[in-house]
């Protein structure tokens, strides 16, 4: 990784992800993870409630809430002064199922206790066991909240009305298969997957918890990254994957189709990679059976060999080509097919054929996180253009990868670029970066 001003952000966050996990992994005072911390890791509670040189679950990572302000995650150590220490096993399921803190406040729905809510009884008690015994006590003291106090008590309640009466335990559904209902199981509760891929309504609450209706994980937005759509969508969804190609992404941050970028890394750095094959091929064989949603009824990608044989002819009169042949060729090559296992292909890639271009703009103005399979970092990494390219160029870049080689997305705007180069500018104190934070 180069170490320019503007990667110095990611660099930290980066920093942060490797620590995180390091950290965590040492906590553990048995050779054999335990079914605690097996469940912790299901549940990825390290990726928000542990920052960067802190203490494993001391809290403190800051979240945006949209339009509103921020909150920081809270200390869940076993501290009796300033953690979860004076916690029953009741006060613990409150908070994790109803989002109901000890002292009775609600908690913002950044934490996910919609989808926690899913848990059974069993794993509840290894989680709540696990964090009573298994993770050390840290003294430090909650941060406030930046959100003005009007707000600060209408919008718990109003999040509350909308979500009251929902929130259940998983119920196992006969007709399916055992692995369909561990799969279903970890990917609306404890894998908590829709809070990024579940679009939001007006109180920032998830549309829905489960496939009865279709915008579930039909893709959604938020810090910047596009989570793309996991249904049956064709193109851009996982309509063309096999549950292998899943089990592999989820596994190794990488398949056939691409490479996991922004938000997703720490999803799979700190959480998938540790699961068991059987649960990553369970969850596989749930997201399998979800249906197309928005392109029911169209044609699979087919590769077009026009913007080959342009570029190796060096025609590069089409707008953004030039950019790409200078810019980006050498890794992701003429006929955009990558390099095998170390550079994704573009051609046909589900992310270039996500209808929102936010990831594409974002990656290609910060580059990305790492992905860290079996502790070891990725050899290649997506460089950042932020210094190097105008938001124009970048417009056309991106514009002319979503029409190569038979892909078929919407070009992006330079007002996007621009935006987006404003919101992820790392030289702004509070600026939201790849990070739920
Ligand atoms: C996506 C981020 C996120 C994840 C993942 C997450 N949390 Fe949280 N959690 C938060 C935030 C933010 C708060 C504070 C919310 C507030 O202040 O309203 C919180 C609050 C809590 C609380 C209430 C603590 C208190 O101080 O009153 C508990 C308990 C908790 N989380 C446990 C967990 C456990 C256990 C996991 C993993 C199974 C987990 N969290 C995963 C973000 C997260
Ligand atoms: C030095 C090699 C290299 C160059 C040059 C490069 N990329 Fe990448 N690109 C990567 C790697 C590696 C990834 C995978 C993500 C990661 O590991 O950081 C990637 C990922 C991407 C992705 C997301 C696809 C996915 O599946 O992750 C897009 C879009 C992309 N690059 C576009 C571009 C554009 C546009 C340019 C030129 C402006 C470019 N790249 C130049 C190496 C490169
Ligand atoms: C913190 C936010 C976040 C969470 C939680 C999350 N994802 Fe993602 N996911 C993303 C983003 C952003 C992308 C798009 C970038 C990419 O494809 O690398 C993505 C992409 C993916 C992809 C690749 C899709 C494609 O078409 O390329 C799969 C598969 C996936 N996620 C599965 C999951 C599963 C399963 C879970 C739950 C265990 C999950 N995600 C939880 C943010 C998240």
């Amino acid at each position: 990784m180069k170490f320019s001003k503007s990667l110095l952000s990611l660099a930290l966050v980066l920093a942060s992800a490797i620590v995180g996990s390091a950290a965590f992994a040492q906590s553990s005072t048995t050779l054999e993870a335990s079914r605690g911390e097996y469940v912790v890791r299901l549940g990825n509670c390290v990726a928000c409630h542990t920052v960067e040189g802190g203490k494993p679950f001391a809290g403190g990572l800051k979240m945006a809430v949209p339009k509103l302000g921020a909150i920081y995650a809270t200390n869940i150590t076993p501290d009796p002064e300033t953690g979860i220490g004076n916690y029953s096993f009741e006060d613990f399921d409150d908070a994790m199922r109803k989002g109901i803190a000890k002292d009775g406040h609600r908690l913002y729905p950044a934490m996910p206790y919609p989808s926690y809510a899913k848990m059974t009884e069993d794993d509840m008690r290894a989680l709540y066991d696990y964090f009573m015994n298994e993770v050390e006590p840290v003294n430090l003291a909650d941060q406030a909240s930046e959100i003005p106090a009007v707000l600060n008590w209408r919008w718990p309640l109003a999040v509350w009305n909308v979500m009251f009466g929902k929130l259940s335990r998983y119920k196992v559904e006969d007709g399916q298969s055992e692995a369909w209902n561990r799969g279903a199981y970890l990917v609306q509760g404890l894998g908590h997957c829709g809070a990024c891929h579940t679009p939001r309504g007006i109180a920032f609450q998830e549309k829905t918890l489960d496939e009865d209706r279709s915008s579930f994980l039909a893709g959604a937005q938020l810090d910047h990254w596009s989570a793309s759509s996991l249904n049956g969508d064709i193109n851009s969804g996982l309509g063309r994957w096999s549950e292998a190609d899943i089990v592999e992404y989820l596994k190794i941050g990488k398949n056939r189709f691409g490479t996991a970028i922004g938000t997703m890394v720490e999803v799979i750095n700190n959480s998938t990679q540790h699961m068991t094959d059987d649960d990553l091929m369970a969850m596989a064989v749930y997201l399998k059976s979800l249906p197309a949603v928005a392109e029911a009824g169209d044609a699979p990608y087919a590769y077009d060999a026009a913007a080959e044989v342009a570029l190796s002819s060096m025609s590069l009169d089409e707008p953004g080509s030039a950019t790409y042949f200078n810019y980006c060729l050498s890794c992701h090559l003429y006929d955009g097919s990558g390099h095998g296992e170390h550079m994704p292909p573009l051609a046909g890639n589900p992310i270039l054929l996500d209808p929102d271009g936010s990831s594409l703009i974002n990656v290609t103005l910060n580059g990305s996180l790492r992905v860290i399979a079996e502790g070891r970092p990725e050899h290649y990494d997506m460089p950042n253009f932020r210094s190097s390219l105008s938001d124009k160029e970048i417009a056309d870049v991106i514009s002319y990868i979503r029409k190569a080689w038979g892909n078929n997305a919407l070009a992006v705007s330079k007002a996007d670029v621009t935006a987006m180069r404003d919101a992820t500018d790392p030289t702004i104190n509070d600026v939201v970066v790849l990070r739920m934070k």
